[in-house]
């Protein structure tokens, strides 16, 4: 097929190509991932902790030939870490050396691109190379970082007031997380595709485990997902995400434990579950003998 789309032909092609490169998405999840890049609209994934958030972005930009540019979201993010800030201290010495010079001929000197920190939002808009722009974790900041997303991603340009104003020659394509720990605003989810992930059906989620986990055996991929599965349902602090049932399809691998008996359920529940709360709770309700 000739290239003639940074991103995805089709929703097929978005499954295909994203499971070649170990990313198993749904039907839901190709199909979104493919209109994100179609309609050039920013996608924004919500869900609980480990379901395969931030892995998609991670997997568009892996399978697109994409450099990924990613801005972890934290509380106290600001303006001067999520966009772009002066280099002071470089100024600083640039104004001690210039001597005799006229402040204005300093001022022009100073704020020009030499003195310029850019960060991930306005690095990822002046890209002219294919760019997935992760806003990691977008629930975990302030309101006023969502303002100044929100008028990034409106325009895909930003104003520098001393340089002038910079547009994208080259639209990344950009893909939002969140844990859902705060509502988002009703603007910032107007601008944006909306894809729920979950935890993955009981067969879909051996095959991720299975593709991840060489040697692992296929009666105990079987009973390690089922496991997980009524874990889940148990209503725990912590309940076990993908990356848990990988890392303990790891850890049977490792022990060569090639069943997946209560016992050995019951000696390993520490990879899984990570509160002494939730590892009791386990032990009561799924009856297992420690
Ligand atoms: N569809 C999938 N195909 C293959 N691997 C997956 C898939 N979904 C999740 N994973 C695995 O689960 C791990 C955790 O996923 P990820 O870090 O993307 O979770 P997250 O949703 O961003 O979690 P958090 O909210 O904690 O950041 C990944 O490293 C990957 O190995
Ligand atoms: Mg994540």
């Amino acid at each position: 097929m000739p290239q003639t789309s940074t991103w995805f032909y089709s929703p097929a092609d978005a499954t295909d190509r994203m499971a070649q490169a170990g990313y198993l998405a749904d039907p839901a999840t190709a199909t979104t991932a493919y209109l994100a890049g179609a309609l050039e609209k920013p996608l924004l994934v919500e869900g609980p902790a480990g379901v395969g958030k931030t892995e998609l972005a991670k997997a568009v930009a892996r399978v697109s030939g994409a450099t990924l540019v990613r801005l972890q979201c934290y509380e106290g993010l600001d303006e001067a870490r999520a966009l772009y800030e002066w280099n002071y201290k470089k100024q600083l010495l640039r104004i001690q050396a210039t001597g005799d010079q006229s402040w204005e001929e300093t001022h022009d000197d100073i704020f020009t691109e030499e003195f310029l920190l850019t960060r991930p939002l306005l690095s990822a808009i002046r890209r002219d190379e294919p760019t997935v722009l992760l806003v990691d974790e977008v629930d975990k900041t302030d309101v006023e970082v969502e303002g100044l997303l929100l008028e990034v991603l409106s325009d895909f340009q930003v104003t520098i007031p001393e340089l002038g104003t910079v547009t994208a020659v080259r639209r990344p394509l950009v893909v939002l997380t969140s844990n859902a720990t705060r509502e988002l605003s009703e603007a910032l989810k107007r601008r944006c595709l909306f894809l729920h992930l979950d935890y993955p059906d009981a067969e879909r989620e051996r095959e991720i485990v299975t593709s991840q986990v060489p040697g692992l055996e296929d009666l105990v991929a079987t009973r390690l997902v089922d496991t997980v599965g009524r874990l889940r349902d148990l209503d725990l602090k912590k309940a076990p995400s993908i990356a848990e049932s990988v890392d303990w399809a790891r850890t049977l691998v490792a022990l060569e434990i090639g069943e997946l008996d209560e016992k050995g359920i019951a000696d390993t529940l520490g990879v899984v579950l990570k509160h002494s709360s939730d590892h009791e709770r386990a032990v009561k309700e799924l009856r297992l003998r420690s």
